[in-house]
């Protein structure tokens, strides 16, 4: 039996995933904030423009090895089977259009499953593929692929999850293999995944990439105070916070944080929580995992795939890796 005076009180907003994570994450020490919590309406917004920013070249180089490959990985990955294209995190599909256009060119009619949480993202993509691309059957699904990943269509014949952007860079490295490990289990041996990484690279084209000259990522990274502002009632000045960016060589990552300015207290209401600054001190609001083409086929192999074929840009600086399920 438990003494009921002994089970912590924590109010309502604390078992909501944002008042959770906000609660868990600025208790913590050192502070962290999932990067998850950066993609509401204008955090979604701010990263489609860090996606056309000159520094950025992740989405354009993963588009150009697209644009030069599409047909080639689809050929490699259909043989003379019909695909179903599945994609995890689609936002609008606008990096997939390539992929679609040369899976319609081989086989006529497509299906396409984009899974993504959000429901304006996804509509907006099925308006313009519609529009676009006739022959593509769009069949939007709603979830959230982190957790669930049972929402996988199975539509018959071979499947081609589609896992691009380096959005997987984001995972610790555990949790990415625990990810795809998931995704294999509801996969069937001979269906494919493509899967975008970003390499390591010289630091001078990466740190730029994470903090460009127009201030496009610092406010992607602060808009995750105001969100907190908005949803908490916290009190946060995100202009008293400095966005703050490092490539950590030991571990192959750029690293995002948020350094406080002064000494200050932020009151979080809907949390009952006040949380303490000392000048200088961060919240650590990202990880950003760079690859080589080694450690992308040893996360693969530890997760039940097995790498087919890999595609690159002249520079080497994206890797398109389509791994087949074991
Ligand atoms: C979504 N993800 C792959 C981006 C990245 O490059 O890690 C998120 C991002 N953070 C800052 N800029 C872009």
């Amino acid at each position: 039996m438990h003494a009921l005076s002994s089970i912590p009180c924590l109010p309502e907003a604390a078992s909501t995933p944002v008042g959770a994570e906000v609660y868990r994450g600025l208790t913590a020490l050192p502070k962290r904030l999932s990067p998850w919590l950066f993609y509401d309406q204008r955090g979604s917004e701010l990263f489609e423009a860090i996606t056309a920013l000159p520094e950025y070249y992740l989405t354009r180089t993963e588009h150009a090895i697209f644009a030069e490959y599409g047909d080639e990985i689809l050929a490699a990955a259909s043989g003379d089977r019909t695909l179903a294209i599945i994609e995890l995190g689609a936002g609008t599909a606008a990096k997939t259009g390539l992929l679609l256009a040369a899976a319609a060119r081989r086989q006529g009619r497509v299906s396409y499953y984009p899974i993504d949480i959000s429901v304006s993202a996804l509509e907006a993509g099925r308006s313009r593929i519609r529009e676009e691309m006739p022959e593509v059957v769009v069949r939007p699904i709603v979830a959230d692929y982190t957790t669930e990943l049972d929402e996988i269509p199975h539509p018959g014949g071979r499947r081609l999850v589609l896992y691009i952007g380096s959005s997987i860079g984001n995972f610790e490295p555990s949790e990415a293999a625990s990810l795809l490990r998931r995704l294999r289990g509801q996969l069937a041996p001979g269906d494919l995944l493509l899967l975008g990484a970003d390499h390591i690279k010289d630091r001078n084209t990466l740190l730029p990439a994470y903090n460009d000259a127009a201030g496009v990522t610092a406010e992607f990274n602060r808009n995750m105070l105001t969100r907190i502002r908005r949803e908490l009632g916290a009190s946060f000045r995100p202009r008293l916070f400095r966005h703050c960016v490092c490539w950590n060589d030991r571990e192959s990552r750029i690293e995002m944080h948020l350094e406080s300015l002064i000494q200050q207290e932020v009151s979080i209401p809907a949390l009952d929580l006040t949380v303490g600054f000392r000048r200088g001190e961060s919240i650590h609001t990202e990880n950003s995992y760079k690859f080589t083409p080694e450690s992308v086929g040893g996360l693969l192999t530890r997760s039940g795939f097995v790498v087919e074929r890999a595609w690159t840009d002249a520079k080497k600086w994206f890797g398109v890796y389509l791994a087949e399920a074991v």
